[in-house]
């Protein structure tokens, strides 16, 4: 008898069925046995159910060595398109482990593309989800020249609409340039990690013996290195954070971010007045300052375990979006260093670039002293913080809360770098450095040559204690607006990003500028 021939429909839904396959059931199955969902579940897991509308789905590769003349699966590794994130338009890319192990050929490469130039040109946000075992090794060259198209893609949308890069799998060599040019990393942990060259590449060369997830794994990545901003304990955690963040973020450059339905009400906050200690050397959580200031429910803290001396994170006011930069008294005492300067300077950046106004939040001791700092280029990195700033045009406004010595005092968003409004608690000190190291260094000859030379040191602290440690010195020559109450902090900030809201400021004509890297 002859075979009955498909009618040009069923082909269709053949061909569909048999796309939404992948690799096939086997290899779903090992994947759900990892504990990983497909590329299709994370998808339908990210965008708003029954928003996501595929492109690309029929393609496959063109490759014919090595057997994959073959072997061919529809949508080559990688499933695109787009779809609504709380009902805004969002392109996605999600790698599919289950074929070729989601490593990159020539046309999964072009898929990815073809998305993010869609996404440059309307205007929305590109999120990739990376499952994947490099380079498709029997392409080779055509697969590397994928990549290098993906990161000249990666750079010129940066700044233009937010890029975020959730790693689910193995990202390894040069597909870790990608996720890198990107505004925002998270990673899952224990099933994701990230390296240039993995473990047996570093024992050959450097006879170091290490793990995977040691090397390159969520927490790794999260505390020692910086390189993403959140490490997730699974993947649904990863995908929900995915979905918050892109609450605080708007579709591009030229919007502002959705603000949420807001009644004002009896703002004042008697809580702020007792977060910072009497004496000026004990440590306090500035997440309570923070906390108490936003939203309720509404910070997000981006990058919490690494340079945990500084935090970063977006939070609501009144509803509308603000980025927080915050020294951390509790820790190192909110000292400025290399990884704390960076990773500020980073998410002022990303801000900036989004038209999130920035709330900076000042205690701060000074720059970390020490040949560490020094011989790995604390004036370099520290320069990316003072750099950022300098050149932000969104919103910016500083509330001092107790420590704003030294050059920090420049850097933390002053004033005198463009801020638009300075605030300081009474608690403030604002001053060249703290009053002990002060007086021992003007008042040394007085000091050593004095009967009791504790006596005047203390005399001599006092004194500079009462003349600098307080915010009047800076207030009476306007470098400060205004001296508030804690309380009021809340109050006083709904109102003043709201007289900044039609902010315009524009920088000197230029290409770009060099921003110390
Ligand atoms: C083609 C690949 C592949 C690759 C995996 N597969 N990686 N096929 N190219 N890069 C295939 C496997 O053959 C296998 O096919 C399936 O994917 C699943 O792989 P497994 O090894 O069975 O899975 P697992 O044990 O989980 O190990 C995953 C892995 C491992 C750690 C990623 O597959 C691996 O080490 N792959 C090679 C990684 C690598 O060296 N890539 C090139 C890096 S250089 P079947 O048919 O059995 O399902 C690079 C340069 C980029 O990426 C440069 C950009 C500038």
């Amino acid at each position: 008898m002859a075979k009955k021939e498909l009618s040009k429909i069923d082909e269709l839904v053949l061909k569909n069925e048999e796309a939404l396959l992948g690799g096939g059931q086997k290899r779903i199955d090992a994947q759900h046995s990892k504990g990983k969902l497909t590329a299709r579940e994370r998808i339908s897991m990210l965008l708003d159910e029954g928003s996501f509308e595929e492109i690309g789905k029929l393609v496959t590769h063109r490759s014919k060595d090595f057997g994959l003349d073959k072997e061919h699966y529809l949508g080559d590794g990688v499933v695109t398109g787009y779809g609504n994130i709380n009902g805004r338009l969002t392109y996605v890319f999600s790698q599919d482990f289950t074929v070729f192990g989601g490593s990159l050929s020539e046309s999964h490469a072009e898929k990815i593309v073809k998305i993010m130039e869609m996404a440059m040109k309307n205007g929305a946000p590109v999120i990739g989800l990376n499952d994947s075992g490099g380079a498709r090794i029997q392409e080779g060259v055509v697969s590397l020249a994928g990549y290098a198209d993906i990161f000249y893609r990666n750079t010129l949308a940066s700044g233009v609409v937010p890029q975020i890069s959730a790693i689910m799998g193995p990202c390894a060599g040069g597909a870790v340039y990608s996720p890198a040019i990107t505004d925002i990393i998270l990673m899952v942990e224990k099933s994701s990690y990230m390296f240039v060259t993995g473990p047996n590449v570093v024992k050959t060369v450097t006879h170091e013996e290490v793990t995977s997830e040691e090397l390159g794994g969520a927490q790794t990545h999260s505390s020692k290195s910086g390189v993403t901003h959140f490490a997730c304990s699974n993947e649904v955690e990863c995908i929900k954070t995915i979905r918050q963040l892109m609450s605080y973020v708007p579709q591009n450059c030229e919007e502002d971010a959705p603000v949420y339905p807001y009644q004002l009400r009896d703002e004042t906050r008697e809580i702020l007045d007792s977060i910072v200690p009497e004496n000026a050397n004990m440590p306090y959580d500035i997440r309570e300052v923070i906390t108490g200031i936003v939203d309720e429910e509404s910070f997000l803290e981006v990058h919490e375990n690494f340079a945990e001396n500084i935090v970063v994170g977006f939070a609501r006011l009144a509803g509308r979006s603000i980025g927080i930069v915050a020294n951390q008294p509790a820790v190192l005492a909110g000292v400025l260093d290399i990884h704390s300067s960076t990773k500020a300077a980073r998410f002022v950046r990303f801000c900036d670039s989004f038209n999130v106004p920035l709330l900076v939040l000042e205690d701060v001791p000074g720059f970390l002293p020490g040949t560490d700092q020094e011989w790995n280029a604390i004036i370099t990195n520290g320069a990316k913080l003072l750099y950022a700033f300098s050149e932000a045009t969104v919103p910016r406004v500083t509330v001092i809360t107790r420590k704003a010595y030294g050059g920090a005092y420049d850097v933390m968003n002053s004033k005198h770098i463009g801020a638009d409004i300075n605030y300081a608690w009474p608690t403030s000190e604002i001053a060249v450095m703290g009053a002990k190291g002060a007086a021992e260094i003007i008042f040394k000859r007085e000091i050593s040559g004095a009967k009791d030379p504790q006596q005047k040191l203390d005399e001599k602290v006092t004194e500079y204690t009462e003349k600098f440690a307080n915010p009047y010195i800076a207030a009476s020559r306007g470098y400060i607006d205004e001296v508030i109450l804690p309380r009021n902090t809340r109050k006083k900030l709904i109102s003043t990003f709201k007289m900044l809201e039609n902010k315009v400021d524009q920088l000197p004509k230029k290409k770009h500028g060099n921003i110390p890297l």
